[in-house]
Parts: C-alpha cells; structure tokens; sequence
C-alpha cells in the first residue's frame, strides 16, 4: 500500500505515535512522503517533532514536505470571535503556539531537513507519479488536501483513496460541543474534500477513536520496555498520568494506522452522507449525518479494542532505530 502521510504533528501522543507505527511496518506500507499541515502545532513546529521522530527511528529516505500554515478560512481572530460569542474552545492548537519554534524533545533540532517542495506538490505528485495507487492518508486538518484538490480538482479521481481522522457522525465534539478538533480548525477544508469524487473515502472520526482511551496501566507496560521512542513517550504522556492516575489519553490517529495495517480492528462502519458546518456560529466545524445531498463516506463506528491495543503495544515497543 503506498501512501501519503499528511499530519498535524504532535510531541508523540498521537500524530508521531501513528507515524511510528507505520515506520515500523513498511514491509506492508509503502511512505511516499510526510506532508505537514498546521492543526495541533504549527507546520514549523510541528515539522520539528516529525523529524525528530523519523531521527529516532533512523529513517532518512522519506521526504517531509512543509504545507499549510493557515486553515482556508478559519484564524485566530476568527477562534476569539467564536469563543467570545458562544463559548469555550477547550482546544486550539496552533492558534494558541507563538514563535520561537522550539527544539523537539532531546533539546537539539534534528539533522534531517524538510525537502522541497512545499506539501500541496508534494501530494500532486506522488498521487500523479503511480495514479490510482495512492492512499492520502490524514490525520490532521484538511487544509492540504483542499488546496491540491482547489489546484487541479481532477487529483481526486487520480487518488486511490482518502483515510482520514476527523469529525463526529454521531457523538459530540471534543473541542466544542459540536465539533472535533481537525474539523473545527478547517471546516472549509473538510467540506470541499467530502464534496470531492475520491474513488473511496474512509473516515475515523470521535465515533471510533472514543472507544479506546488509553489508561495508565496499559500506558505503564508500553513504557516498561525501554526505548529511545518509550522514553519520549513517558517524557510526553507521562506526567498527565503521575498528576491524576485515573487520566487517559486518546490515541485518535493511531486507530487509523493500525487499521491500515490490519482491516479486522474495525468491527462496524456505515456508509453515511457526511455535511461539514461552515456557518460560522456555535457549531462552525460540526459534522451531521444528512439526508443524501452529500456524497457518503465509509464512516467508522467500532473497534476491537484488545485487537488495536496490541497492534499499538507491539508496534511501539519495537526497538529504534528501526532495522531495515
Ligand atoms: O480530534 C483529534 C485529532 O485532532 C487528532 O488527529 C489529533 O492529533 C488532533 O489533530
Ligand atoms: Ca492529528
């Protein structure tokens, strides 16, 4: 399977984690390139943490490619406005990260650089270089891929498919009461992509990824087995569960990896016609299930959630650098 990994970025929990996962599968998945999107962090900081990881992991042969640093519409001013009028957003990621960037964990910038050219070619070309075999796979807000598909609207029937993580069919948001953080970041994004005739679209949205919170006696056998990559994880996860034992964590984008590794995590999915909010009001960011106006998605409802945690325990005890 050859895929584009596009991400939002994160110290480890869950961008890096779902990266490292991958990486430590390639005989089953093929990474073209990494493309970075602004979402958790900034594309400069977010970059930053996805080099250090693919340092980790001794991987040098897979470009990472700088991409959106702004939402099509949304901003910082746009957030303020939406918190002032109809409350919290209890998550705004790069809205709130102001520069310098700071060096990843470890204290040092990696060695390993991002390549040309920006994210939006990047994605172009390795969807055009071998059509109709590449997986986008997305794990971060939609920005970069609006802005291929804005580019040359025919890129869609050219992808093999679209997996992303993001929205909520069925259940609440976790940043607004509407909305899932990706979604909210870029609901303009979201729509236009849903809107496009990607052959096949699967989404992994709160619906699934609620199912498998992470809690600390799981947390603390993962990071029993020491490795470079367990000791970033406990630097980085490790202390909401030193304050409060009872803490979990949500593991979002590593539900989508492991079930690019093994289909049979998932045990129930809908195809549901998805709309995107992008009113600006209470609930900008929002997905509902509607009626057949939009063109449905492959909508991921449940896992097994033993079946992913081994995955995740395997993948991520595994040693570093990651032997080729
Ligand atoms: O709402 C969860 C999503 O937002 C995950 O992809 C997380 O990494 C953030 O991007
Ligand atoms: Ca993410």
């Amino acid at each position: 399977m050859r895929i584009v990994f596009d991400t939002d970025s994160a110290i480890f929990n869950d961008d890096a984690a779902a990266l490292a996962m991958l990486l430590q599968r390639r005989d089953l998945v093929d990474i073209a390139a990494i493309t970075v999107v602004a979402g958790n962090h900034t594309v400069a900081q977010g970059s930053e943490h996805m080099l250090h990881l693919l340092e980790f992991c001794g991987v040098t042969d897979i470009p990472l490619h700088l991409g959106a640093e702004t939402p099509l519409v949304n901003s910082v001013e746009r957030a303020a406005e939406q918190e002032r009028r109809w409350g919290p957003v209890s998550f705004k990621g790069a809205f709130d990260e102001a520069p310098p960037v700071r060096p990843p964990h470890g204290g040092a910038f990696a060695a390993v650089r991002p390549q040309p050219p920006e994210a939006v070619t990047a994605l172009t070309d390795a969807i055009n270089e071998r059509p109709g075999e590449v997986t986008v796979v997305a794990v971060g807000p939609l920005t970069n891929i609006a802005l291929a598909l804005r580019r040359d609207p025919t890129l869609a029937g050219r992808m093999k498919s679209l997996v992303f993580m993001g929205g909520n069919a069925r259940v609440p948001g976790n940043v607004t009461p509407a909305a899932e953080f990706n979604f909210w970041f870029d609901p303009e994004a979201a729509h236009e992509v849903l809107a496009a005739p990607i052959p096949r679209v699967v989404m992994f949205g709160l619906d699934i990824t609620n199912h498998a919170p992470l809690h600390q006696a799981r947390f603390e056998r993962i990071v029993g087995t020491d490795t470079p990559l367990t000791r970033l994880m406990r630097e980085s996860m490790g202390p909401r569960y030193a304050r409060d034992p009872a803490a979990t964590y949500y593991v979002w984008d590593c539900i989508t990896a492991a079930w690019l590794l093994d289909p049979d995590v998932v045990t129930a999915a809908e195809r549901l016609p998805i709309a995107v909010e992008t009113t600006f009001g209470p609930d900008y960011g929002g997905t509902t299930v509607v009626t057949a106006r939009e063109r449905p998605v492959e909508v991921m409802l449940d896992l097994d959630v033993e079946r992913f945690f081994a995955i995740y325990e395997d993948l991520l005890t595994r040693p570093v650098p990651i032997p080729r």
